[in-house]
């Protein structure tokens, strides 16, 4: 497996891949990966020729108090698992590689950004939007997979890759969960084990929902009785817990066409997000 660090390399071997006609599949990442982001790698593989997978933690997607330089980094152990799963090449460039100098160009998605996930964390969204232009720009991908996990994320990338016209398919695939139901994610393994028991209320009240509005129950009562039931949780503290239409998040107090239920809650100084999608 080939690891690239600069911006000018990965763009000429892109370019190089190009002219031999490969296409070229991408899976984004601020690395520590595990099944869900291998996840995306086995998706990826079905539409490409080779698959690229970056890893970079990216400074402008995080704000002043959040855990920028505690989030867990081990490249080695990435690139190992990376080429276990068939992916060709790692990208992994320094802060000062993809932010040389001041940004001063920014990519803004608009009203996607201001609910759920955006509403609390400012600038967050640009900060993505951004680093996966300029990621599209320099691994030139065919196609590139982002997963449900972000459901957010994945609505700002699919929104801002139509809006500007990018040649880029974009796939979203689907969540990869703990055996108790926890949806996988990095900052998992910041979690002390009494709060990595206690973060499976999250996936529980998820699918209570799910099954609740399936069974026709009444929106607004099964949100309530969730958020009662994370917020009983000792040591749990509830950021949201919301019913939105898919992709266009708009709030929904009933259950029409694809709807999200999205949670984000802290279990101590760990922020974890979770979300079902439902499907009438
Ligand atoms: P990161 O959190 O490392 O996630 C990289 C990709 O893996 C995202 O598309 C995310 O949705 C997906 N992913 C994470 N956990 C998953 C799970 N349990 N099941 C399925 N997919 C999962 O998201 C980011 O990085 C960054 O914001 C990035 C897009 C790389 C831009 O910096």
């Amino acid at each position: 497996m080939e690891r690239i660090l600069t911006v000018r390399d990965m763009q000429a071997r892109a370019e190089a891949l190009r002219r031999e006609g490969k296409r070229i599949g991408f899976v984004p990442t601020m690395g520590y990966l595990h099944e869900g982001h291998l996840s995306l790698i086995d998706e990826a593989k079905k539409h490409s020729d080779i698959v690229v997978v970056s890893v970079f933690v990216n400074p402008t997607q995080f704000g002043p108090h959040e855990d920028l330089e505690s989030y867990p980094r081990d490249i080695d152990r990435d690139e190992a698992l990376a080429a276990s799963r068939g992916a060709g090449l790692m990208f992994y460039p320094s802060v000062k590689e993809m932010y040389p100098g001041t940004q001063q160009t920014w990519v803004q998605v608009e009203d996607l950004t201001g609910v759920l996930c955006g509403a609390s964390r400012e600038g967050h969204f640009r900060g993505v939007s951004t680093v996966v232009t300029k990621l599209f720009h320099i691994v030139k991908p065919h196609v590139a997979v982002f997963g449900q996990k972000d459901a957010q994320q994945a609505a700002v990338i699919m929104k801002m890759a139509a809006d500007l016209n990018m040649d880029i398919r974009i796939l979203v695939a689907p969540i990869v969960r703990e055996a108790d139901g926890l949806a996988m994610s990095s900052r998992n393994v910041r979690l002390t084990p009494e709060n990595r028991k206690k973060a499976v209320i999250l996936s529980q009240s998820l699918f209570g929902i799910r099954e609740g509005l399936l069974k026709g129950q009444p929106a607004g009562a099964l949100l309530e009785e969730a958020r009662a039931a994370i917020s009983a949780v000792p040591g749990a503290k509830l950021e949201y817990l919301e019913l939105r239409s898919y992709p266009a998040l708009e709030e929904l107090t009933e259950l029409r066409g694809t709807c999200l239920a999205a949670v984000a809650a802290r279990f101590g100084d760990v922020r974890l997000i979770d979300n079902v999608m439902i499907k009438i």
